[in-house]
C-alpha cells in the first residue's frame, strides 16, 4: 500500500498524520474558530465536541491514513505546539485524481499558510501516485477558499451540481491542476525562516 509522505516540512509548517494525542490542541483550535468555520464546514455546526469525541475522531483519521483510505493531516507550527488547521488528500474522483480540502483556525488566516500547505501537498500527491490531476472543490460563495487554488495556478473548471453530499449548497466550484501544469508552475513566494 502506498502512503503519502508524513511528516511534511514546509518553510513555516509541519503537516503530519493526526495522532490521538493531538486531541487537546485540535479542540483548542476548533473551539477558537467556530463562527469562522461554521459557514463553510458542515461538521463544524456540530462542534464543540468533547475531548473524548475528538480523540476518537483522531484515532479514526490515523487508522484511515495507515490503512490507505483517506489522508488527513494536521497543520502545526514548526515546534508542533499549536494546531493551525487541517488539510487532506481525498480519493473522490477516481483513481487518477485526488481532491485536497482544508481549513485554518481563524487566527492563522491571512498569512499564506493554506497556500503553502496546499502547494506542498499537491507536490506530494503527484509524487506518490500516478495521478493525472489534483482537484480543489469549494462553495462558489467561498471567495477566500477559491483564492487558494487560483493563487497556486489551478485552472477553474466552472461550477457543477454538488457532489459529496454538501448539505446546504447546490453547486460546486471546481479547480484542477494537471501533472504537467504543476511541474511547470512558477515557484510560490513564502517568507524566509527567522
Ligand atoms: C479557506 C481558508 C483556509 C483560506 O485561508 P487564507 O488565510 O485566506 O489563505 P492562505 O493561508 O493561503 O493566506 C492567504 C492570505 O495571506 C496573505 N499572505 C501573507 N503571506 C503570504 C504568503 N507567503 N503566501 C500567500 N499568501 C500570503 C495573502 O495575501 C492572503 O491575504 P488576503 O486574504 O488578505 O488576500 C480560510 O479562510 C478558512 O479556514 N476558512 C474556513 C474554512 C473553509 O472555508 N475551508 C475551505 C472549504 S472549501
Amino acid at each position: 500500500m502506498i502512503h503519502p509522505l508524513t511528516p511534511i516540512y514546509t518553510p513555516r509548517l509541519v503537516l503530519r498524520c493526526w495522532r490521538q494525542a493531538d486531541a487537546r490542541l485540535l479542540k483548542e483550535a476548533l473551539d477558537s474558530s467556530l463562527d469562522h468555520l461554521r459557514p463553510w464546514m458542515p461538521w463544524a455546526r456540530d462542534e464543540p465536541s468533547t475531548l473524548d469525541d475528538i480523540s476518537v475522531r483522531l484515532a479514526r483519521f490515523a487508522r484511515d491514513f495507515q490503512e490507505g483510505r483517506d489522508f488527513i493531516y494536521g497543520i502545526f507550527n514548526r515546534d508542533q505546539t499549536a494546531v493551525l488547521g487541517s488539510i487532506g488528500i481525498h480519493p473522490r474522483h477516481g483513481p487518477q485524481d485526488r481532491e485536497i480540502g482544508y481549513w485554518l483556525r481563524e487566527s492563522a488566516t491571512g498569512q499564506g499558510f493554506i497556500s503553502e500547505s496546499t502547494a506542498a501537498l499537491t507536490t506530494v500527491a503527484f509524487a506518490t501516485w500516478p495521478l493525472e490531476t489534483v482537484t480543489i472543490v469549494c462553495d462558489p460563495d467561498n471567495r477566500r477558499s477559491a483564492t487558494v487554488p487560483a493563487r497556486l495556478g489551478f485552472a477553474c473548471q466552472g461550477t457543477f451540481p454538488t457532489k459529496n453530499g454538501a448539505p446546504d449548497r447546490d453547486l460546486d466550484l471546481v479547480w484542477r491542476t494537471s501533472r504537467s501544469a504543476w511541474a511547470l508552475r512558477p515557484p510560490i513566494r513564502v517568507p524566509a525562516l527567522h
